[in-house]
């Protein structure tokens, strides 16, 4: 018998041990149980929770076929309120780390579309079976090989009719999965607009062939709500999806249909196109807006920096309530999307494509000590070393940081705390049911208090065109 003591990252319940710690896979912090230990690394061990006398209160039968195989929800042995319990956990553990024990940590906003069919996004893997049958799905939480998730009850029912008919026509066209060495598929990626319906299709392959228009059509034929196939080569040895060129750009080309899908949040319209960033589920990114666009306290005449601002982001959002924002964001594809976007709503919003850390001393000149509101929502790994200094230099009223990742957030916060920065409370959001991840909103008052002068924003100088 065991009783683990904390949670880690993936959604293991860890028993600390005394050499080493063990992980058990569908374990409850501080319920005694029974488990098999499965397998002994060096530094740690991997264990099955096989029963307890008495269990937890949070504890449920997860209600997928596939959980064990599959592992892509590892929380879901948890009811509802479990899961927000053990996320809020892993967010006071990362905070302790870096010693902001003080931080206070809201409780955990439920996602609107609750915890089944609010994925608005898939990302299917091609490779083969443990009998070395071709398949589509997730990658085996035990073997490496893939399992295949027609089933997937987070994902809308409108892209499990995508999962299926890419399975049935990858393997009617034979099709090849990629096995490192040889075949052409590698993944597709499906994202469907929670406003209009649409589902935009990326076949990630190795090589551009004839026979992906043919597995194009075939997808857009079973399924009425693709409007757009698109294809990304990607040559990589390693397992990214897309794959950036040296400009930055992740490259895609049309197979069928539409470019780009409309999606909507606070009454914002953004163009997303198939390699583009976009929150997984809409509906608890509606929210999370919200509450950004509150935090920041935005009026007429305060600039709005936006930094990793996705194909228009929080800029779009606000430039029309204070006349002006720049969002910065690497994926040039993203950056002209939001710039269409800016254009088609008559919104006061420019875009430069350029990293974060690159953008920051144009800024400052451009901002002339005028005061920003700085928002930044960077990639999980958070800011790179020379940017929480880089927008310290631009003397912001208030900082309003999201983050996927409590680990990044505390560790990037530390930093602005070191420097006399105040954080207020962190707002943790349920964007991934079933799973140890979350997103985070929190918002950073400075030394002085933020006080400035209301101006005017810098004149626009980039005329907006898409
Ligand atoms: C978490 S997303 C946020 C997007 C946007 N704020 C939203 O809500 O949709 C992070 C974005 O940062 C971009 N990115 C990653 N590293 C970057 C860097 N060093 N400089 C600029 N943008 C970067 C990614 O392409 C991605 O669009």
């Amino acid at each position: 018998m065991v009783t683990p003591d904390y949670w880690g990252a993936r959604g293991e319940a860890i028993v600390r041990g005394k050499s080493k710690p063990l992980l058990v896979w569908q374990g409850i912090p501080g319920e005694t149980s029974r488990v098999e230990v499965r397998q002994r690394g060096a530094n740690q061990s991997y264990a099955q929770w096989l029963g307890s006398d008495e269990p937890d209160d949070f504890r449920v039968t997860p209600p997928c076929d596939r959980y064990h195989p599959c592992g892509s929800c590892p929380l879901m042995h948890l009811d509802a309120d479990g899961q927000r319990d053990a996320r809020r956990e892993l967010v006071l553990y990362a905070l302790r780390n870096e010693g902001l024990d003080d931080v206070g940590v809201n409780q955990v906003v439920p996602s609107p579309d609750g915890e089944e069919e609010f994925r608005h996004v898939i990302k299917l893997i091609a490779g083969y079976s443990d009998r070395g049958r071709p398949q589509l799905g997730a990658p085996g939480r035990f073997t490496r090989r893939i399992v295949p998730i027609p089933e997937c009850n987070v994902v809308h029912p409108a892209l499990r009719a995508v999962t299926k008919a890419a399975a049935h026509h990858m393997i009617d066209l034979d099709v090849r999965p990629f096995d490192g060495q040889r075949g052409l598929l590698r993944y597709i990626h499906a994202r469907r607009s929670r406003k209009t319906g649409r589902i935009l299709v990326t076949l990630v392959a190795k090589y551009d062939t004839r026979i992906l228009y043919q597995y194009a059509e075939r997808i857009a034929l079973a399924c009425e709500d693709v409007s757009g196939v698109h294809l990304h080569v990607n040559e990589r040895e390693d397992n990214v999806i897309f794959e950036r060129d040296d400009e930055g750009e992740i490259r895609t080309h049309r197979l069928m249909g539409e470019t780009f899908l409309t999606e909507s949040l606070i009454g914002v319209d953004y163009h997303v196109g198939p390699a583009d960033f976009f929150q997984t589920n809409p509906a608890m990114a509606e929210v999370l807006y919200d509450d950004v666009i509150q935090a920041s306290e935005a009026k007429d005449g305060v600039p709005i920096v936006d930094l990793y601002s996705g194909v228009g982001g929080f800029a779009l959002a606000l430039a029309g309530v204070t006349g002006w924002a720049v969002g910065v964001e690497a994926n040039a594809s993203a950056v002209r999307r939001a710039r269409q976007a800016a254009s088609s709503g008559r919104v006061p919003a420019e875009f430069l494509r350029s990293d974060v850390a690159d953008a920051l001393p144009a800024l400052k000149k451009r901002l002339a000590k005028r005061r920003p509101v700085v928002i930044v929502d960077p990639a999980r790994r958070g800011l790179e070393a020379e940017v929480a200094l880089g927008i310290l230099s631009l003397d912001p009223r208030r900082i309003v940081y999201v983050s996927c990742s409590p680990n990044s957030l505390a560790r990037d916060l530390a930093k602005f705390v070191g420097r006399g920065w105040t954080v207020r409370s962190i707002q943790p959001y349920d964007m991934f049911p079933n799973t140890p991840h979350l997103e985070l909103m929190c918002v950073l008052d400075p030394p002085d208090g933020g006080e400035a002068p209301v101006g005017r924003g810098p004149r626009r100088r980039v005329v907006v065109k898409p």
